[in-house]
């Protein structure tokens, strides 16, 4: 059986609805405020809601978000990306991105794994600690859900996956390998060197590549940069392909930052993957086997 499955990511559905001011007396938190409301001119949740349109249209098995589902990671954002996940009406998979972690408060008491837990389901170590990576199986398709998210220093938008994760990182990599799985890997920031700004970026990104390059994995996806990524990394047998997705709520027309999602179809080994793009007024078919034109396949 394929796995048919929707990648968007970095959705940052807006909300401040009953969010008290006593919330913004912290400093961080004020700047993220500033932040939040210059956000709103560029994220229009009204995009989230025509690309779950376009999902049930397209009859995916899944939807997957590669994580920054909110902005400052407060619980009434949260309550918000409930409401809005439970009226998608798809099976839903989330890892968290670096604003879902947003505060060491946030962090500390676990908000997002909490209140989103349930779209994180599937087999993991036992304790809070090892919570990252969640494994869920689809017949002979695996997601395995890396978490990059902690909260980082005003300006700064890094993320890390630490040694202990990495760890269990290989060893599921591994066993899903030895089961003829096929792998794919959702992680929120760039994996690719280079690739993301500065103070924004993976900073394990070289451990996290040695993993790769011993276990290997047979699709990457990310997102973070806002920005559409292709490329691959170094795997045992062959490269990696590595897909990063812009925000799914992106009002830019700037090439490359318009808002998209993909759909992938996954059968034993075999990837298919279309690209739908914001054009300004829906999300068009640009890229892939079902845009290709009749006649020229064969
Ligand atoms: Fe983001
Ligand atoms: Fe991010």
């Amino acid at each position: 059986m394929p796995l048919r499955f929707l990648h968007c990511s970095d959705i940052h559905l807006l909300s401040l609805r009953g969010v008290g001011p006593h919330r913004f007396i912290n400093k961080r938190l004020t700047g993220g405020v500033n932040l939040l409301l210059k956000r709103g001119k560029h994220h229009d949740e009204a995009l989230f809601d025509r690309m779950v349109e376009h999902a049930r249209a397209l009859a995916v098995d899944r939807v997957v978000i590669t994580g920054d589902l909110t902005n400052l990671a407060l619980e009434q954002e949260f309550e918000h990306v409930v409401a809005k996940l439970e009226g998608v009406g798809l099976p839903i998979t989330i890892i968290p991105g670096n604003h879902d972690a947003y505060t060491r408060g946030s962090m500390r008491t676990r908000r997002f794994e909490i209140m989103l837990g349930q779209y994180m389901d599937g087999e993991r170590g036992a304790g809070d600690e090892a919570y990252y990576p969640f494994v869920q199986r689809f017949g002979e398709v695996a997601l395995i859900g890396v978490s990059t998210a902690h909260a980082s220093l005003p300006l700064y938008a890094v993320g890390t996956v630490g040694a202990a994760q990495l760890e269990r990182l290989d060893e599921i990599l591994a066993r899903l390998d030895a089961e003829g799985l096929a792998r794919v890997v959702l992680i929120h920031h760039p994996v690719m060197p280079g690739v993301a700004k500065r103070r924004h970026d993976l900073l394990d990104i070289d451990a996290f590549g040695q993993v790769i390059a011993r276990r290997g994995a047979e699709l990457i996806l990310h997102g973070h940069e806002h920005v559409a990524i292709e490329g691959t990394i170094p795997g045992p047998r062959e490269p990696v392909p590595v897909h990063g997705v812009s925000s799914g709520t992106n009002l830019s027309q700037h090439p490359g930052r318009e808002a998209a999602f993909c759909v992938y179809r996954i059968e034993g080994r075999s990837i298919e993957r279309d690209v739908h793009r914001w054009d300004g007024e829906d999300f068009r078919l640009v890229e892939g086997p079902s845009a290709a034109p009749a006649g020229a396949i064969g």
